[in-house]
């Protein structure tokens, strides 16, 4: 049936009268009234820059499946330090790919003082002694078999992790990292690390707590990063959170704010918006988002391709976090968002 419509049938209840004259479309009517009633904003200052550290110097590496990051030595990371202040990045997170020689069963080259990552945080204090300097103590880097733990008989073993890794976190303040944040998930690790902490005269290092690390798989590119991709046996799943629970998280990281960390990190981003503001909210903490390297190549993977705008997808991301509650992100966009940031 050919259907008529006539002007009557809309005039007999205007807009009005359905909207109540409420019209949201005057705050969005110009630019001047929209940036008034803007409520969130990402700034320079939101950002934490990570940072792939390989041996040797004057060495920088591409990284395939990230287009733009490079794998650097303690040397350049020095330099992508200065350029990361300068820019006012306000710190960067190191993370290591060592030899695969120097990589055992239980992780030990994380407790030799002068390893790759120790050495980067003194080169980097060194050069910026002002930017910040967050470490992760899993042992990843460091284990034959990718996991973040000391693995025997199969299975990944807590308590003797947790010993280690608060060792570990120990040298790293050594070094002059200014935050310790632990990424393995091992039960206890906050509470151990910052009796460490203090027992050696740390007190004033921070703990960023990996609060909620899901068992996810955009983790990919990274392990290609730190060369743990052929290595890892299994999953992670006895000690990462499953990504259907959303009550687990906020109880184990409950645990990590009464163990004394200071910071709470959710990692992946975007896919877990909705633990950032639980988290958030539940205990009003500073709270960040690591926008893992899954998240960063499908973007970038899709802008070279023409298919997205790069540069506007990456600031809506990143303008997310902020709208979800985070005080921060941990990007691998960092310095090329900042440099947009600069612009404006
Ligand atoms: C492990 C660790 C992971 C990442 C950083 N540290 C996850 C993993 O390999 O299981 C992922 C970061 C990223 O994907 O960008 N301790």
């Amino acid at each position: 049936m050919n259907r008529q419509f006539d002007k009557a049938t809309l005039n007999k209840r205007t807009v009005n009268d359905i909207t109540g004259g409420r019209r949201m479309r005057r705050n969005r009517k110009a630019g001047w009234v929209r940036d008034l009633t803007r409520e969130n904003t990402l700034t320079i200052h939101d950002l934490i820059w990570p940072i792939f550290i390989i041996p040797g110097t004057g060495q920088r590496e591409p990284i395939e499946a990230m287009p733009g990051v490079f794998r650097v030595s303690a040397d350049l990371a020095a330099h992508e330090a200065e350029r990361a202040a300068k820019l006012g990045i306000p710190a960067i997170a190191t993370f290591p790919k060592i030899e695969l020689d120097l990589r055992d069963q239980t992780g030990s080259n994380i407790l030799v003082a002068d390893n790759i990552i120790n050495r980067a945080t003194i080169a980097i204090k060194a050069a910026v002694p002002e930017i910040g300097v967050i470490t992760d103590v899993a042992l990843d880097p460091f284990t034959d078999h990718g996991h973040d733990g000391i693995l025997r008989d199969g299975v990944i073993v807590n308590d003797e992790t947790v010993s280690q890794i608060a060792q570990a976190a120990v040298l790293q303040a050594e070094a002059g990292a200014d935050i310790i944040a632990p990424s393995d998930m091992m039960d206890g690790r906050i509470g151990a690390i910052r009796e460490a902490l203090d027992g050696n005269g740390f007190s004033d290092v921070g703990i960023m707590s990996y609060a909620t690390k899901f068992a996810s798989s955009f983790y990919g590119p990274y392990r290609e990063a730190i060369g743990t991709q052929g290595l890892l046996q299994g999953d992670k799943r006895t000690y990462y959170i499953d990504p259907a629970n959303s009550d687990e998280a906020v109880r184990d990281a409950a645990m990590d704010v009464e163990e004394g960390a200071d910071m709470l990190l959710i990692k992946p981003g975007l896919p877990y918006l909705d633990i950032i503001l639980r988290l958030k909210d539940t205990f009003a903490m500073p709270t960040f988002a690591y926008q893992v390297s899954g998240e960063y190549a499908m973007i970038k993977a899709a802008a070279q391709n023409g298919w997205i705008d790069g540069e506007q997808v990456m600031l809506e991301s990143l303008l997310a976090f902020k709208r979800a509650g985070c005080d921060g992100i941990m990007t691998y966009f960092a310095p090329e968002a900042a440099a947009l940031l600069n612009q404006d």
